[in-house]
């Protein structure tokens, strides 16, 4: 059957094999093609801010993890600790985007932070903590949202990793809440 709608006309045109024997070459590019279509460098910077921002959360959460004291607080803790290490799994995966693109994962320790959307925390209260990471949550939220709305369907695999980033956020936002209620 054919199908109706103009957005579904061009499956019926033929893939380019110019282009696909053409990705048989330049083999130093990896993963990247020449029919890549997304803008390599402004993908890569966002990339190096989120990787900025996913550094500082582990440090703020590990923070918050080691320092907050009282059996009352331990699930509490335990929930920081659960999100440092998934900030840290965010941050792996986005380092190693960053290096199937070709670029510099930048991981130096002296510009860490001003590199970061999200900022650090060393508060000692417990509802200050939780605060501080509600923020950070929001902070990290908006600015995936803003590189998902950017990349568009230009780079597919970029998109999705950070839509999976984003959805994970806002399930921290949404735990952060519960407990300052
Ligand atoms: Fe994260
Ligand atoms: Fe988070």
């Amino acid at each position: 059957m054919q199908p109706k709608t103009g957005i579904h006309s061009t499956y019926s045109s033929p893939l380019d094999t110019a282009a696909i024997r053409k990705a048989a070459m330049n083999l130093d590019d990896g993963a990247v093609t020449e029919g890549y279509r997304g803008n390599r460098e402004a993908i890569l910077a966002m990339l190096n801010g989120a990787l900025a921002t996913e550094l500082v959360c582990v440090l703020r959460y590990k923070r918050h993890y080691f320092t907050v004291a009282g059996p009352g607080n331990v699930p509490v803790k335990n929930e920081f600790l659960e999100h440092a290490q998934e900030e840290q799994a965010h941050a792996d995966q986005i380092a190693e985007r960053i290096v199937q693109l070709n670029g510099q994962p930048d991981l130096d320790p002296a510009t860490l932070v001003q590199r970061s959307h999200a900022e650090y925390d060393a508060s000692d209260d417990i509802r200050a903590m939780i605060k501080a990471n509600l923020i950070a949550e929001r902070v990290a939220i908006e600015s995936y949202r803003q590189m998902i709305e950017r990349i568009g369907d230009t780079d597919p695999t970029t998109r999705r990793m950070l839509i999976d980033i984003l959805a994970k956020e806002e399930e921290h936002a949404d735990e952060m809440r519960d407990l300052l209620d």
